[in-house]
C-alpha cells in the first residue's frame, strides 16, 4: 500500500545524506570524545565540526552552541538553567509543553509565570509582552514557529524590548529551523532551541545556543562536557547527524527548496479549501512556516479523518493531546479561542524536504474525499445539509 507521510513536524525521516555522515560513527569511529588517544580525537574533531555547522544555521559562534538530547532538553536547559528563586518568567499560552510544563513547574516552585496570551490568528501581541515586564523578571520565553499551526510569533521585536530591560530571552525555535533563516543577533535572544529530528537528522540530539556571557546553570552534574554546561558522553552519531542537517538546512534556504516546500504546501490548502465545505485555515491570515497547515473540518472528529486517511496511506496529525481516554482540544487552538468543536475537527498537515507533488496529488484527492464520506455519517452535518436544501 502507498503511504505517503504528511507530519514533519512530529518528526522528519533521516536524509540519506545525514545517515551517510552518521555510518562512521557506529562502527570504526567509535571512541569518547573526551578521551585523549587517536579514537578520542577522531570524534572530538567530529562532533567540533557539527558544533561549527549548526552555529553557521544559528549565525552564532560554535562555542555558543551547547549539544542536548534534543528540543525537550534544550528548552528545559534554558528556562531552568538561568531562573534564580523567586524569579518573574514571561511566556506564552501557545507553547509546546517542553516549555508550557515547565513555566508550570517554576510557578509550582514559587517563581511567578506571566502566560501572555494570542490572539485569533495565534499571534503574541509585543505590547502584552512589554506590559508584562516587571522589576523581578529574568527571562522571556516566545517559541518562534509554533507546531500546530507554523504560525511565526514577533521574535526579534520581543527580543528588543527583552535587551531594553535586561532580561534574559529564550526562544524554541524547534518548528523554524531549516524553515526560517536564523539569526541569533537579528532575533536578540539569548538561548534558542533546536531539535535534530525536525530537520532531518535523528532523534534524541538537539542544541541549545547559549549567548557568550550568559549564566547558565547545568541541569546535569558529572563531566565537564560542553564547556560543563551539559554533563555526559556525547552522542556523537547523532551530533554528526545533527551538523550534517544544518548544511543541508542551510543550502535548502539558499537553494529554492523551502520556497518550493511553501508553494506545494499553498496548493495542498487552497485545492482542500476549494474541494471542501465549511473548511478553513487556523492561522491562515499570519505569517507561517512554509511546511505546515491547520485545517479545521467542521463536524467532523479531527481523530476518526486522522484514522480514515491512515487506512488509506495518509499520515497526518491533529495538534490535540489525548488523556484518559477522551481528547483535549489542542490548547493551541483553544488559545486562539476557537470553540471546542472546531479545535477537536482540525488536522496538522506537515510537509517534508522528501515529499513529492504526487503525493501532494495523493492527499489532495483523498482529503475532500474521506471528509464528505465522514460527514454523511455525522447527524448534524446531514441536519444542516438539508437545512441548506443540498
Ligand atoms: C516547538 C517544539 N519544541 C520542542 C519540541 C521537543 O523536541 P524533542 O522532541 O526533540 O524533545 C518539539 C517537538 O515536537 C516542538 O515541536
Amino acid at each position: 500500500m502507498r503511504r505517503v507521510y504528511f507530519d514533519n513536524n512530529a518528526t522528519t525521516p533521516l536524509l540519506p545524506e545525514v545517515r551517510a555522515a552518521m555510518e562512521p560513527y557506529f562502527s570504526e569511529q567509535f571512541g569518547n570524545a573526551s578521551s585523549i588517544h587517536h579514537h578520542g580525537q577522531q570524534t572530538r574533531s567530529a562532533v567540533e565540526h557539527a558544533r561549527e555547522s549548526v552555529a553557521k544555521l544559528l549565525g552564532c559562534r560554535a562555542a555558543e552552541v551547547v549539544f542536548t538530547s534534543g528540543g525537550t532538553e534544550a528548552d528545559n536547559l534554558g528556562i531552568f538553567g538561568v531562573i534564580q528563586p523567586g524569579d518573574h518568567v514571561i511566556t506564552s499560552t501557545i507553547e509546546h509543553h517542553a516549555v508550557l510544563f515547565s513555566a508550570h513547574r517554576l510557578a509550582e516552585m514559587g517563581c511567578p509565570v506571566t502566560f501572555v496570551p494570542v490572539n485569533g490568528d495565534g499571534l503574541v501581541d509585543v505590547d502584552d509582552v512589554r506590559k508584562a515586564l516587571r522589576p523581578n523578571t529574568r527571562l522571556i520565553s516566545v517559541m518562534m514557529a509554533n507546531n500546530e499551526t507554523g504560525v511565526v510569533q514577533p521574535v526579534a521585536p520581543i527580543g528588543k524590548i527583552a535587551s531594553e530591560a535586561g532580561v534574559s530571552f529564550h526562544t524554541d525555535a524547534v518548528q523554524a529551523a531549516g524553515k526560517l533563516p536564523l539569526d541569533v543577533n537579528t532575533l536578540g535572544c539569548h538561548l534558542l532551541s533546536i531539535s535534530g529530528h525536525k530537520l532531518h537528522a535523528p532523534q534524541g540530539v538537539g542544541a541549545l545556543y547559549v549567548r557568550k556571557g550568559t549564566r547558565l546553570q547545568p541541569l546535569f552534574y558529572g563531566g565537564r562536557h560542553e564547556r560543563q554546561r551539559r554533563a555526559g558522553t556525547e552522542n556523537v552519531a547523532g551530533i554528526v547527524g545533527l551538523g550534517k542537517a544544518a548544511e543541508l538546512a542551510v543550502a535548502g534556504l539558499a537553494n529554492g527548496e523551502v520556497q518550493k516546500m511553501a508553494a506545494m504546501r499553498d496548493r495542498l490548502e487552497a485545492a482542500v479549501l476549494a474541494a471542501t465545505a465549511a473548511s478553513g485555515v487556523n492561522g491562515g491570515l499570519a505569517p507561517r512556516v512554509p511546511n505546515t497547515t491547520n485545517i479545521y473540518f467542521d463536524h467532523i472528529e479531527g481523530e476518526a479523518l486522522i484514522i480514515a486517511l491512515d487506512l488509506k496511506g495518509l499520515a497526518v496529525s491533529t495538534g490535540a493531546a489525548c488523556s484518559s481516554g477522551a481528547t483535549e482540544p489542542s490548547h493551541v487552538l483553544t488559545a486562539m479561542n476557537l470553540a471546542p468543536d472546531r479545535a477537536r475537527a482540525s488536522i496538522r498537515f506537515s510537509l517534508g524536504k522528501q515529499n513529492t507533488q504526487e503525493e501532494l496529488d495523493f492527499a489532495i484527492g483523498l482529503v475532500p474525499e474521506t471528509a464528505a464520506r465522514l460527514r454523511e455519517l455525522s447527524p448534524i452535518w446531514r441536519k444542516r445539509s438539508l437545512a441548506l436544501g443540498s
